[in-house]
């Protein structure tokens, strides 16, 4: 108990009591802050060849300190330079909310003269920042890139304040980009984007004669075991399925399986004799010329190298499936190739069979897939 002139206060009355007195000077204190401080607010825009940035800033302050808030509102026809952008802005202290890129930026100025600042070094007329030459670039085997670089006019003055940024590889199908970055002020920073598209890669041009060798009756294209309507295997031909790839296949399941993705065994290694009884069946079900479109005569089966399987489901339904979509994204990761992509039928002989993954190895079943060709063109035995 707590005596004020004589009468008891209760310890909780007291707790009220200091509440309010609080409550009270956080009031008192917004009340007086809000009283001295100025708002000011500016919009500019940033225009570049591939994408648009408006800006709406406002400058307030807070006693002595000047608090700037950027919202950035970005158009950009491209996704590929939209995220670049986005990534960039954020690098520089920008947040995301709600489509736009907002930033904080305090300064121990008045906001008067922070904003004229502002203003100057976002004006065009401060700022000059040009792509050299285009701003996407096509190439192809005979070209070879040449890198136009950038104008940067600062206050009309030449500036070489510009980092690259690039991924470009010239040797591999893509499209890549080009981030050139101008510091501007220490806050500010302005981009541009230069997008390069390789459309032959530089190591399908060497394209040299593919060298095959027979042993034992089966063909080897450099180095790599080829089984398709011209290359067969021998009838005896009985090696079990293959440890590594089948390694490789569990690891490539338990993946899939993790992402609720089922990717079960239908079929795997098959003898001559196994191809032999399925392929009949086929023919008496849809006759042969249909029968050879989705299965190979026996001899003539990637399943008899025990280096290929079918996984998920062999019915065409599973192709507008996600498995079949993380088949096609991934399998290159565990070493398999999708065999008999889709439109291909022309050079593989097959229709588009999502389930039938054959195993290359990490190395080379990256590079087919990165190819976007079928193995025959790859291989260039087509
Ligand atoms: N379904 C493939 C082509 C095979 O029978 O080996
Ligand atoms: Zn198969």
């Amino acid at each position: 108990m707590i005596k004020i002139k004589g009468k008891k206060l209760k310890l909780f009355n007291l707790l009220v009591l200091m509440f309010i007195i609080i409550v009270f000077l956080f009031y008192l204190i917004t009340f007086f802050a809000l009283l001295f401080s100025n708002k000011y607010e500016d919009s500019f825009i940033v225009k570049k060849e591939n994408y648009k940035i408006e800006n709406n800033v406002t400058f307030t302050n807070y006693f002595k300190t000047c608090v700037i808030k950027e919202n950035y509102k970005i158009s950009a026809d491209d996704e590929m330079i939209k995220k670049a952008l986005y990534n960039n802005l954020q690098e520089d202290g920008f947040k995301v909310l709600d489509n736009t890129l907002v930033r904080l930026v305090k300064e121990n100025k008045s906001c008067k003269k922070v904003k004229d600042n502002y203003a100057k070094t976002h004006s065009d007329n401060y700022v000059s920042f040009k792509l050299n030459g285009k701003s996407t670039i096509n190439l192809n085997d005979e070209t070879k890139y040449d890198d136009e670089y950038v104008t940067l006019l600062i206050n009309n003055k030449q500036s070489d304040n510009v980092k690259i940024n690039s991924n470009l590889n010239n040797n591999r199908i893509g499209t890549y980009l080009i981030t050139y970055k101008a510091k501007i002020s220490d806050d500010y920073n302005e981009y541009l984007y230069r997008k390069v598209i390789v459309k032959k890669d530089t190591i399908k041009k060497v394209n040299k004669e593919p060298v095959i060798e027979v042993k034992d009756g089966l063909t080897y294209v450099d180095g790599i075991l080829i089984v398709n309507k011209k290359y067969p295997l021998p009838k005896d031909y009985d090696p079990k399925v293959n440890k590594e790839a089948l390694e490789a296949l569990k690891s490539m399941q338990a993946d899939a399986k993790a992402l609720n993705l089922d990717l079960t065994l239908i079929s795997g290694y098959r003898s001559y004799k196994d191809q032999e009884i399925l392929h009949q069946k086929y023919v008496l079900k849809d006759g042969e010329e249909i029968a050879n479109t989705y299965s190979a005569k026996p001899g003539y089966s990637e399943h008899q190298t025990g280096l290929a399987f079918d996984v998920g489901s062999t019915d065409r339904s599973f192709s507008d499936t996600i498995e079949a979509k993380w088949i096609e994204e991934n399998a290159h990761l565990y070493g398999f190739i999708v065999r008999y992509p889709r439109d291909k039928m022309n050079i593989t002989g097959y229709i588009y069979e999502p389930w039938h993954v054959r195993y290359l190895g990490v190395d080379t079943a990256t590079k087919v897939k990165e190819s976007k060709l079928t193995l025959e063109e790859y291989l260039n035995i087509n």
